[in-house]
């Protein structure tokens, strides 16, 4: 990485903060990758001898609800054990000089909240939530290790599911809305930090779209290309947990 390069960046990137007054922030897996969460499709994003777009799918759950409530509880153990990153830690300074903010992250994991960050979406569901696949029950499950494996209902018995968006599901709706009311009806949006994604789904390339359509200026903070590469304004090619901080801080 060209070190001159990047210091001209990253302080682009921290004079288009600052005085910002809309900031919208975008973060998968790569956010938490230095809090020691494995990543979805790099080279960690193996359990066992299973890859995880394998077992985050209503299928393997059906055929083997034991082996994914297994994988989830190693998951949840981990997050547990787990602390926010210095990049956790200053996107929640963002928060705190921004007028309107909102973070969309696709991770299942609280470190953005455990950080400080209040107005938070997730994307894909929480690791810390279930919902009963028979009754209508859904709420929180914080036990680590889990109570039984695969945990039941309280109230029918029925067997609990992690209340995550899997593969081939659809998003939630109210948070769908939430993230595009942002972005679209905010009088003005003015950054973008899109972090630590790989951003295959449309969607998520959707959202950054919409901001730069909203006028914001798009940053992204990933050691690697991805296919928004090409369209955001600036395109940092680092660590979060490294740049962020230097960002915020100076
Ligand atoms: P991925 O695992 O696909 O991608 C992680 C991204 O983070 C990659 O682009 C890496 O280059 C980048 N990265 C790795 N370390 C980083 C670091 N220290 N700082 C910044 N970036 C880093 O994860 P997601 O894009 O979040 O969905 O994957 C999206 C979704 O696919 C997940 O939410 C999950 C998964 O299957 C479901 O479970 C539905």
């Amino acid at each position: 990485m060209g070190t001159l390069k990047t210091h001209a960046e990253v302080s682009r990137v921290r004079e288009l903060l600052q005085g910002a007054k809309g900031i919208f922030v975008l973060t998968g897996a790569g956010a938490s990758a230095e809090s020691g969460i494995p990543t979805f499709r790099g080279a960690d994003g193996w359990w066992k001898k299973f890859r995880a777009e394998d077992l985050a799918t209503p299928q393997a759950f059906s055929e083997n609800p034991g082996l994914v409530w297994e994988w989830y509880d190693h998951r949840r153990r981990l997050v547990a054990e787990a602390s926010p990153n210095d990049g956790h830690k200053a996107l929640a300074k963002i928060e705190g000089s921004a007028e309107r903010f909102l973070l969309a992250t696709q991770n299942v994991d609280d470190l953005h909240e455990r950080a400080g960050n209040r107005n938070v979406e997730h994307v894909h569901g929480s690791l810390w939530r279930v919902r009963c696949t028979s009754c209508s029950y859904a709420g929180e499950l914080r036990d680590v290790p889990l109570p039984e494996t695969p945990p039941r209902c309280k109230a029918c018995r029925g067997l609990l599911r992690p209340d995550i968006v899997w593969f081939g599901e659809t998003l939630n709706l109210a948070v769908v809305q939430r993230i595009d009311d942002f972005l679209q009806k905010l009088p003005t949006l003015d950054a973008a930090l899109v972090v630590g994604t790989t951003a295959v789904f449309g969607y998520i390339q959707q959202w950054a779209l919409m901001a730069k359509q909203s006028g914001a200026a798009v940053i992204e903070i990933n050691p690697q290309e991805t296919p928004l590469t090409q369209v955001v304004d600036v395109a940092l090619r680092a660590k979060s947990a490294e740049v962020l901080p230097q960002i915020v801080d100076g």
